[in-house]
């Protein structure tokens, strides 16, 4: 039956959005049916990028959160340290960056020449907006000389007023790198009080948190833990510091690809956003993954669908681009960040 349906669909799924497909189709077809078309429209979808991206001479960068599709097509898929490496020496004329938009102001200081696109402007974080320049100069002038440490999850503005950037990849050594014994380290106070214990210096912690990782409670941990005694917990520092209390292992997504696969464990409970599933599984076929929470959904690293990925490409928009007066002064604080290696 497929067979006489895939020739008039292949030529409609270009144009049709695969909500269509999934919420409309299954009112005149069966879900098998439904399934077949979806799948045809993806891989329609899949192909047109790649034509597109080599067109364009452009490399797609893919945060480890965002939608399987869409890390399934990307050329590079990483954590936010990783990404910013990358962004900073690809050679690529065009950036389209999968993430959100702070991420995407990232590539735009480090690499200013080339062009970033971020299929959905719309895609921010909340936590990056939990701290602005107002409020950081402020926190600035009551504690004078005491340097700035700034977590990547924020804004290109709020980083040109800060001394030196971290992500949770590397966020240790960059605080035991300063020579100063007071810090202000913002917008996470969760990944802030996490490295506190790895120094004596004292922190001043800006009130950030991520909402998606704070929604994961410790009592439902202590639960799953004891239901799954075989199964080490793995969680982001972003989480909450009860919860993180309870890890086996604290570290950023990328530390979970490398923990999960080295670890002679068998099943693992996941504390970070679900995107992350997709390559554990992938990469340990023979591994079982239990995402603590399914709460542990960030709504902005959804936002972004492959028919997004293919009309920034097709429009050569939204662009993101970071002033100069910005930029210079953000670059100083990730520069600083990326002469120190990952944890
Ligand atoms: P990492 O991938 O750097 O661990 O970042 C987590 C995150 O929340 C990004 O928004
Ligand atoms: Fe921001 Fe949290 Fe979403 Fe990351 S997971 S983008 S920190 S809200």
């Amino acid at each position: 039956m497929s067979s006489v349906l895939i020739p008039t669909l292949n030529w409609f799924d270009m144009h049709l959005n695969i909500v269509y497909y999934r919420f409309c189709l299954p009112y005149v077809l069966p879900n098998e049916l439904v399934l077949v078309v979806t799948n045809m429209t993806q891989e329609s979808l899949k192909a047109d990028i790649k034509a597109l991206l080599k067109e364009r001479k452009a490399v797609l960068l893919a945060h480890n959160y965002m939608r399987d599709e869409v890390q399934e097509i990307a050329d590079i898929t990483g954590d936010s340290l990783a990404l910013s490496i990358e962004a900073a020496k690809t050679d690529a004329e065009v950036i389209v960056f999968c993430g959100v938009h702070f991420m995407a102001e990232s590539a735009s200081i480090l690499a200013p020449e080339k062009t970033v696109l971020l299929p959905r402007l719309d895609a921010g974080c909340p936590m990056a907006d939990m701290v602005s320049v107002e409020a950081l100069k402020e926190m600035k002038s009551k504690l004078p000389g005491v340097p700035v440490v700034t977590y990547v999850n924020s804004s290109a503005a709020v980083k040109a007023e800060s001394d030196i950037c971290c992500t949770s990849a590397n966020a240790v050594k960059v605080v035991q790198s300063m020579s100063e014994m007071e810090i202000i380290f913002a917008p996470d106070r969760n990944l802030g009080s996490y490295i506190a214990r790895f120094t004596d210096k004292k922190f001043h912690l800006w009130e950030g948190y991520c909402p998606t990782h704070e929604r994961l409670r410790p009592e439902v941990v202590k639960e799953l833990k004891a239901a799954n005694p075989d199964a080490p917990f793995v969680c982001h520092p972003e989480c909450n510091p009860k919860v993180v209390e309870l890890a086996d292992h604290v570290c950023s997504t990328t530390g979970m690809y490398d923990y999960c696969k080295k670890s002679s464990a068998k099943r693992f409970i996941i504390g970070t956003e679900a995107g992350i599933l997709w390559r554990l599984k992938r990469e340990n076929p023979d591994k079982e993954f239990i995402l603590a929470s399914p709460a542990l959904i960030c709504p902005n690293m959804k936002l972004t669908s492959l028919e997004d990925v293919l009309e920034a490409l097709q429009q050569m928009k939204p662009v993101v681009k970071v002033p100069e007066e910005i930029r210079i002064p953000a670059k100083r604080a990730l520069d600083r960040m990326l002469a120190i290696p990952r944890d």
